[in-house]
């Protein structure tokens, strides 16, 4: 399998010398002291998070004092203390990981902080990944076990909430005629609220988002928190990716037999990564209305074909958009804003686009003869193109 991330496959190929790779593990113990586990650590049924990788690796290594067990998985606070308390003697370093899919290779080599966090008698081994980590830069953080755990849930959480919040005043801007990029902007300036992660859009996915805040809220669940404020971040997430079937419905009336074209699958640019995608719900939603979906996505192609049987897969956007009655933008790929939108009005049936991500220039789409409607922007419904 390959992955799509920018600039990682350079970065191997740049230090094959120095990098090893074995399955046997006499080898690897032989070979190294800082043992990081990066298993994924998915969704159960019951929305924590399924910890039987990191099980499964932890039981295969030794306790003994050449080796320190890193754990760079996302668990649960208290995964830890437990994995502590079943093998007394382990040198055990909590440092969670905060790379984002698409920039990974720039976020680990310039971390903004570097989060350590370790338990009384293990100094050395945090003393050791500390080392490590110190010439990449970033604040170095020490902590206990299970505040290390909480930070990272803590910190996908609040991103998260940031994102439902800028949603929700999106839906209101569209009520009141105001315009959420500027709010967005002003709101930004202010350096207790900060600029990032306050693009208005529909909806977040991605593999750790949806799966950590549900995390998060499970582990409150569970230890007898009702952490209420996380109920309402996922539902404002959800309703989010649907709110654009009522956009082309205010346009288009009922969608039955009405050809939606979807520009972008992947759940954010320079990835091929389909978990969580707002687009496998709004593709489902548009069919469930009756609609005839048609997409393309520059690199998600292949693993969006085994989620989405029922899509017509285009080999380009202008294809995908040849006779559809409307489209809609859900990944922010640069193609797009490059694409020759006087063409692609010329091969659509109805040339109408709801953007996803605020990512195009209205004005130059309407220019192009568009009816466009973004996100928490004033509506347009009825004006002329
Ligand atoms: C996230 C965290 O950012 C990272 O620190 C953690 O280690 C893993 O999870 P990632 O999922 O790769 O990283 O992508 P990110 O850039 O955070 O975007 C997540 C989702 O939020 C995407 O679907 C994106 O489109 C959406 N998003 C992001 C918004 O809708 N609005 C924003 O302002 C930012």
């Amino acid at each position: 399998m390959t992955i799509h991330e920018p600039g990682l496959a350079e970065l191997i190929q740049r230090n094959a010398e120095r990098i090893t790779f074995t399955t046997e593990m006499d080898e690897l113990l032989a070979g190294a002291r800082l043992l990081f586990v990066c298993v994924d650590t998915p969704p159960t049924y019951s929305g924590d998070a399924d910890l039987s990788r990191v099980r499964a690796v932890v039981e295969e290594l030794p306790v003994d004092s050449d080796h320190v067990l890193i754990m760079k998985s996302t668990v649960p606070a208290g995964t830890g203390d437990s994995i502590r308390r079943d093998m007394p003697g382990l040198s055990y370093v909590s440092c969670p990981e905060f790379l984002k899919e698409g920039t990974a290779v720039a976020d680990f080599q310039n971390p903004d902080r570097v989060v350590v966090g370790s338990d009384p008698g293990d100094e050395q081994a945090a003393a050791a990944v500390e080392a490590l980590y110190r010439p990449l830069g970033g604040e170095i953080l020490h902590t206990d076990v299970s505040s290390a755990e909480m930070i990272k849930l803590a910190s996908n959480a609040f991103l998260a909430t940031k994102i439902s919040f800028i949603n929700e005043i999106a839906n209101v801007c569209e009520e009141v005629g105001a315009d959420v990029g500027e709010v967005a902007r002003g709101m930004g300036l202010d350096e207790r609220i900060g600029s990032s992660f306050l693009r208005a859009g529909i909806g977040y996915g991605g593999s750790c988002f949806p799966k950590d805040v549900t995390a998060l809220k499970m582990l409150a669940g569970n230890s007898g928190y009702h952490f209420q404020l996380l109920n309402s971040v996922i539902e404002v997430n959800e309703l989010q990716k649907r709110r654009v079937v009522g956009k082309l419905g205010a346009h288009l009336g009922s969608l039955l037999g009405k050809r939606v074209a979807l520009l972008g699958l992947a759940f954010k640019p320079d990835t091929d990564d389909m978990r969580e995608a707002s687009s496998l719900v709004l593709a489902a939603r548009l069919q469930g209305e009756g609609a005839e979906v048609v997409a393309y996505d520059p690199v998600a192609r292949e693993r969006a074909s085994e989620l989405l049987g029922s899509v017509e897969m285009a080999d380009s956007a202008l294809a995908a958009l040849d006779g559809a009655d409307a489209a809609v933008l859900v990944t922010e790929w640069r193609e797009f804003a490059e694409l020759d939108w006087s063409e692609a009005a010329a091969r659509m049936a109805r040339p109408l686009l709801v953007d996803g991500r605020n990512f195009l220039d209205p004005v130059a789409l309407r220019a192009a003869g568009f009816e466009y409607e973004g996100i928490g922007k004033k509506q347009e419904i009825g004006a002329p193109s």
